[in-house]
């Protein structure tokens, strides 16, 4: 025990036996009475408390909450549980827990009892957990991280080798799931959408769109590679992509442990030719009569993997035709939606303009590609006028 004044009695033996460390304090805050706990813990001797106060031992940042629980003592009222940074003799910051409680002598508040739990090492040791679980969660996140760019690279270069016998570019896939996502997002920022397509649903959607044609690889080189135009048995065995490719993703969903993705990775593959008029292919079966499917029996990311698809086969050059600058494309999109596309996609995906040309320079077909600003207007005429617009894309021999 450290009298500062020399008035020893029951209550300062008392507190001398308290393992807590414990101050007591007179109405200008200087420690009158400090246990051998407390002296520990602030790093002090018997004289070294000498005209000490309370504020002496406090760190800048707890200096207005223990003046608030000091007040409020005086005015009679006890508080718990303030947590108030102590600085001890030697310049340690110890953190800490503190009750102050309003000590009455012969009917009148004479001292304050602060009674301290030094939560240092404790707090000390939470922090270090914290710590660890951070880097934990950050290892995780990262593995995860990993395991989706690996499943991302591992789609974009099996629907590569599926392009790269018509020679597209790894730049077509890219720039086919930035599209899709485009739309998506566009479309959620409608009523009728904002629920339907969620977080997942777009990220599924980025990460499978490149596989819309994967089933090309089930078609003969010869057809693929045929110069000229397709005769109508080339054609109908080119349309039999969709459902091999269709076919492969849902075999593959099978044995999967995410049977939702390779269901929408079917879906994409499966549709990406049927139109909105209902004139697509591949027929499905529905009430026992075969067709193709329209309108909203379409699902919903076919239909815009579709739209994304013919867009940049529009904007990119093939070997039958040279790229159209993004206004022609739009207005031949234009004019075939209802026709061929879902209305409400051509909407959304045109209202991001700014966009849309942002992904066709992130990812150009050539280093160094430049807008397109100029074309072949007669080409375009001859299209115009034999009313190809999309058609010219779509049922020439490549079928993008
Ligand atoms: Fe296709
Ligand atoms: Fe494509």
């Amino acid at each position: 025990m450290y009298i500062v004044s020399r008035q020893s009695n029951i209550f300062e033996i008392l507190i001398e036996n308290v393992s807590t460390p414990i101050l007591l304090l007179n109405k200008q805050l200087t420690i009158k009475f400090a246990n051998k706990e407390a002296a520990s813990l602030l790093n002090l001797d018997g004289t070294s408390l000498q005209n000490c106060t309370f504020i002496d031992f406090l760190h800048k940042g707890s200096f207005h909450l223990a003046s608030r629980i000091c007040d409020e003592g005086w005015q009679g009222f006890s508080t718990n549980h303030s947590r108030i940074n102590l600085k001890t003799r030697d310049g340690k910051i110890r953190k800490t827990i503190i009750s102050c409680v309003p000590i009455k002598l012969n009917g009148s508040i004479e001292f304050l009892q602060l009674n301290i739990a030094d939560t240092t090492e404790m707090e000390n040791i939470d922090q270090l957990r914290r710590k660890y679980f951070k880097r934990l969660e950050q290892e995780i996140e990262n593995k995860e991280q990993q395991g989706k760019e690996m499943l991302r690279a591992s789609i974009l270069a099996i629907a590569a080798l599926a392009e790269s016998i018509d020679s597209y570019t790894y730049a077509h896939l890219e720039r086919i799931r930035y599209y899709s996502r485009l739309i998506a997002f566009s479309l959620k920022e409608t009523d009728k959408y904002k629920e339907i397509i969620t977080d997942e649903y777009i990220d599924l959607l980025f990460e499978l769109s490149p596989l819309h044609d994967i089933g090309k690889v089930g078609i003969s080189d010869l057809i693929l590679q045929k110069k000229g135009k397709l005769s109508e048995e080339d054609m109908s065995e080119m349309r039999e992509h969709a459902n091999i490719g269709g076919n492969a993703l849902k075999m593959a969903g099978q044995y999967s442990k995410r049977p939702q993705a390779f269901a929408i990775a079917e879906m994409i593959a499966r549709f990406h030719h049927q139109r909105w008029d209902g004139t697509g292919y591949p027929d499905v079966e529905i009430n026992g009569e075969q067709r193709p499917l329209k309108g909203e029996e379409i699902p919903l990311c076919a239909r815009i993997v579709t739209l994304a698809d013919v867009y940049d086969a529009l904007t990119s050059e093939r070997s039958y035709k040279k790229p159209y600058p993004y206004d022609i494309a739009k207005k031949m999109i234009l004019q075939d939606s209802t026709k061929h596309f879902d209305p409400e996609a051509v909407q959304a995906f045109f209202r991001k303009e700014k966009e849309i040309l942002e992904v066709r320079k992130m990812f150009p077909d050539k280093p160094n590609e430049k807008n397109i600003t100029e074309f072949d207007k007669n080409e375009f005429k001859l299209a115009e006028r034999d009313s190809m617009y999309t058609t010219v894309l779509l049922n020439e021999k490549k079928e993008d």
